[in-house]
């Protein structure tokens, strides 16, 4: 297993949230950058803040996750060998908090499109030229909410199980090739995926919410030491470790309106 990676690394939806952090990190550590989102003028700014802050190149990529064209402008630069990607980070996502049937099925379709087609496709176009290159790192960023069933977000819980299902497995095609995959799974995160979601989250109790800085330094970490899965935080960890042994009726009652 490759322990250093020196390449550049690409991260979808690098300018908010846990993307942006995991922008700086890598920033820090010395890597390139390529970072996606649609926001031109957004991404045209980050980078040029991480230029300001680190002695690394930051190219910038606009691209609409949900599109087949925005896929294939991406996979097309994961694929391009003249400037290695070493670390690919599958962040881009976001939520529909609504019950099944009340929003139309486009919109839980573009959320399939972004949050599992997406990282089917980029993945594939990773996994393709790392594996002929015999390194990398594949970072997926899916949800505590792919463990459990969601009666508001079932769409999302779903795709989000799968990133969790598709990680794993690929962890074991993947072995002894230099290349490594984690699925990480954070619960609450204040970013602004929330308010994009419209959800009101004021009776979500505080010890919930997790620092985005924490969530990414815990999701590398367990990334780098080899783990296909990574719930950052031991509160999270305690909480899944509950929902394991607890009857699932219980589980769904308490997920009912969630
Ligand atoms: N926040 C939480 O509580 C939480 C918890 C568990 C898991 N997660 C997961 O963490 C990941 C990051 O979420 P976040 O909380 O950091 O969200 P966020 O603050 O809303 O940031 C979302 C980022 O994704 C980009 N993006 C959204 N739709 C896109 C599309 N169609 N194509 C390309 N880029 C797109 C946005 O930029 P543009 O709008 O410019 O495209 C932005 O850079 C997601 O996969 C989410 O499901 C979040």
């Amino acid at each position: 297993m490759t322990d250093h990676l020196d390449g550049a690394a690409l991260i979808t939806g690098a300018t908010a949230g846990l993307g942006a952090v995991f922008a700086r990190r890598l920033a820090a550590e010395g890597r390139d950058l390529v970072l996606v989102a649609r926001d031109l003028e957004r991404l045209q700014a980050s980078a040029a803040d991480l230029r300001e802050r680190y002695p690394v190149a930051v190219d910038i990529l606009s691209a609409d996750l949900a599109t087949d064209a925005g896929r294939r402008a991406v996979a097309d630069r994961l694929a391009d060998d003249t400037s290695p990607i070493d670390t690919l980070v599958n962040n881009a996502g976001f939520g529909l908090y609504a019950s099944f049937g009340s929003v139309p099925l486009a919109d839980e379709e573009r959320l399939l499109d972004v949050n599992v087609r997406a990282v089917l496709v980029l993945t594939h176009a990773a996994v393709t030229a790392m594996t002929h290159r015999g390194r990398g790192e594949i970072i997926n960023v899916a949800s505590v909410a792919g463990f459990l069933p969601r009666g508001r977000a079932a769409t999302y819980a779903a795709g989000k199980a799968w990133v969790i299902s598709f990680s794993e497995g690929l962890s074991l095609r993947l072995a002894g090739t230099g290349v490594r995959i984690c699925a990480i799974c954070p619960g609450f995160v204040h970013t602004e995926f929330h308010q994009r979601a419209n959800a009101d989250m004021s009776d979500t109790p505080a010890w919930m919410w997790l620092d985005p800085d924490l969530v990414v330094a815990d999701g590398l970490a367990d990334a780098r030491a080899g783990k296909p899965v990574s719930i950052p935080s031991r509160r999270y960890r305690a909480v899944l470790g509950l929902v394991r042994v607890l009857p699932r009726g219980l589980v769904r009652r308490a997920m009912a309106r969630r």
